[in-house]
């Protein structure tokens, strides 16, 4: 806590006491007593410092009282502003770490107005923003995390109901069942008991002739007896058939009673194996929250990146295969991960090949039958790759090495270029705009270029036999042309996260750089750099390397050259 923190004046502690400071002086940093705060305030040299009470010093955040007025490594005062590297630094700075800086600025003019300038408010509205979106986000995200509970308590509800709609038809099924079995049972048991009683009847009325007989022997005249036996022996005689007629006419059979279990029934544990899935279903993020200034940030020095500051200078160059040293490229190009591809084609067969970052060979990623002409990075794998008579450009997965999407249209495919968003296809008469999104075509009837490139909606084009280059509106208006005597053919063209414009003029064997407006040029590599056949470059803006096609010969022996591409850091 700052307020236990007691602060020593540093004048007197340096003699050897402690004495508790009020006040810290901006310019000398130190902290200083009431005592000698009045010295401070009469000493011609300290008169007019700035000083803050030390309770307000303790106020600054951590990391701005860390922040000195004196350079760390040679202990002297801040007086200049670099602004390549975007620091201050002291008189010694520029004979060591600046030597090569060009744009030295005296500090105070760049301080002058920090606190009055505009970017302060536009900063700490930028703070307030950011600290509103993402208490948005948090309030968003706790409001998902509660609806997916709810999302659980429903389901788990559907579960419930499902079971217990089961649950009830299973009991339903079971009652039907069981009251069949009643039923049947006892209609079997009623027809037998039937039977008994008949039987039962028969066997009584037998039973009273066997009684009656032993008494007619006895006491029955003969008459009496004669008739007697033919009454005994009919009767008999009837109960015999009636026994004969029970076994055979069916009424005796054996009847059982059986189940058969449904067949659907039995296949529930074979079919049913669960009660369902649980998923994920997911939907883009639709919160709307404030979008940031992004691309026209306001920066409190403005950096420049001067023409003059352009220095390219060479990293590697790619290493290509023996048997590959035939090839001619077209295109190359830089992907996000900082791996190369070359787009290598002569009229019999075209190939895109995958260089590693330290730029060996990879592998094809694939084969086009037919000419190409030019290739760029789309988004995440994807490339495109301009196919040029066939007025056609493939989208290319370069992990999957295979083409996944071919793109029709109506005109010639010399270039293409992209921005994740949109595709710019260019031909000598016209270009097309397809969106991503929608796939959906816009024609530009005066955009025409035989090599094409995007920077914050602009599109760049080069005309070769007009040795020219055009910078467009998105809507196909012209915005400014370029023209030069050192342009002489001019090939690839690409520009650099400023805006500079990076163009290869091919007949001259030249690297141009073009300023943002296509006012001002400069040529940053000739033959002298040892670069030759230019045709085609390419920039990544995140990491500021660039990749050029180029011939290199073998021992100076102008015979044995071959193509392949040096790779610069600009
Ligand atoms: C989430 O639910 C908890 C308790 O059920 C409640 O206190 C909280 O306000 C809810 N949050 C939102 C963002 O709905
Ligand atoms: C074109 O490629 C084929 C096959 O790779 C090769 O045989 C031929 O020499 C190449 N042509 C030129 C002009 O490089
Ligand atoms: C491609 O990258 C974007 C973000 O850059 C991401 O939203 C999208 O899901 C990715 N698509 C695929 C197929 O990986
Ligand atoms: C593109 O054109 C080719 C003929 O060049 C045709 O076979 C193919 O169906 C077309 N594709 C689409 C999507 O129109
Ligand atoms: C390609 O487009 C051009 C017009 O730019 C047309 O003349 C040509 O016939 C088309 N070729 C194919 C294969 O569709």
């Amino acid at each position: 806590m700052a307020s236990l923190v007691i602060d020593c004046c540093t004048l007197c502690n340096d003699d050897g006491t402690s004495t508790e400071a009020v006040t810290w002086c901006i310019e000398c940093e130190v902290f200083l007593c009431t005592d000698c705060e009045k010295h401070h305030k009469k000493s011609r040299i300290s008169k007019a410092h700035k000083t803050m009470s030390t309770k307000d010093y303790h106020n600054l955040p951590k990391f701005m009282k860390e922040i000195r007025g004196q350079c760390r490594d040679h202990k002297k005062k801040y007086e200049l502003y670099c602004s390549v590297h975007a620091c201050p630094c002291c008189v010694m700075c520029i004979t060591d770490k600046h030597k090569k800086c060009q744009e030295m600025k005296p500090l105070s003019d760049i301080l002058k107005q920090v606190k009055s300038s505009a970017s302060v408010q536009l900063f700490e509205k930028d703070l307030k923003d950011v600290k509103e979106n993402l208490e948005e986000i948090i309030k968003h995200l706790n409001s998902r995390i509660n609806a997916s509970d709810s999302q659980k308590t429903k389901v788990a509800e559907e579960i419930r109901s499902m079971r217990k709609s089961i649950d009830d038809f299973l009991n339903k099924l079971e009652k039907e069942i069981l009251d069949d079995l009643e039923s049947k049972q006892s209609q079997l048991k009623s027809k037998m008991n039937t039977l008994l009683q008949q039987l039962k009847a028969e066997a009584n009325h037998i039973n009273q002739l066997q009684n009656e007989f032993s008494k007619m022997i006895q006491y029955a005249t003969e008459l009496q007896m004669y008739i007697g036996l033919r009454e005994i022996e009919k009767t008999t005689s009837q109960a015999e058939k009636y026994i004969e007629d029970l076994k055979s006419g069916g009424p005796l059979d054996e009847v059982y009673l059986e189940f058969t279990l449904s067949s659907e029934l039995n296949s529930i544990f074979k079919d049913v194996k669960s009660f369902g899935d649980i998923n994920f279903n997911n939907s883009p993020f639709t919160l709307q929250v404030k979008e940031g200034r992004k691309g026209q940030a306001q920066h409190l020095v403005p950096t420049i990146t001067t023409l003059e500051q352009i220095k390219p200078s060479m990293v590697r160059h790619l290493t290509i295969p023996e048997d590959r040293k035939r090839l001619c490229i077209d295109a190359c190009g830089i992907l996000p991960d900082g791996k190369y591809l070359i787009l290598d084609s002569n009229y019999s067969k075209s190939c895109l090949l995958l260089f590693s970052n330290d730029g060996m060979f990879m592998r094809e990623v694939v084969e086009f039958t037919e000419p190409t002409w030019d290739t760029c990075f789309v988004r995440n794998n994807t490339v495109a790759v301009a196919l040029e008579i066939k007025n056609q450009t493939a989208l290319v997965d370069v992990e999957k090495n295979k083409i996944f999407k071919s793109i029709n249209l109506s005109h010639k495919c010399l270039s293409v270029t992209s921005d994740g968003q949109i595709l710019v296809i260019s031909s000598l008469e016209k270009s097309t705009i397809v969106n991503l999104n929608d796939m959906s075509h816009k024609i530009l009837e005066g955009v025409k270029a035989n090599s094409v490139a995007l920077f914050k909606e602009n599109i760049y084009g080069t005309i070769f036999w007009e040795n020219k280059v055009c910078c467009y509106k998105s809507t196909g208006e012209t915005l400014w042309t370029f023209m030069c005597d050192g342009i002489d053919y001019p090939q690839g063209i690409t520009l650099d996260k400023t805006g500079l414009v990076y163009i290869v003029s091919g007949l001259n064997d030249c690297l141009l750089v073009v300023s943002p407006d296509g006012k001002n040029y400069k040529t940053i590599l000739s033959e002298a750099d040892g670069i030759k056949c230019l045709r085609a470059i390419d920039i990544s803006r995140e990491t500021g390397i660039m990749i050029v096609s180029s011939e290199t010969s073998i021992d100076s022996d102008d015979s044995k050259s071959y193509q392949t591409a040096f790779v610069y850091k600009i």
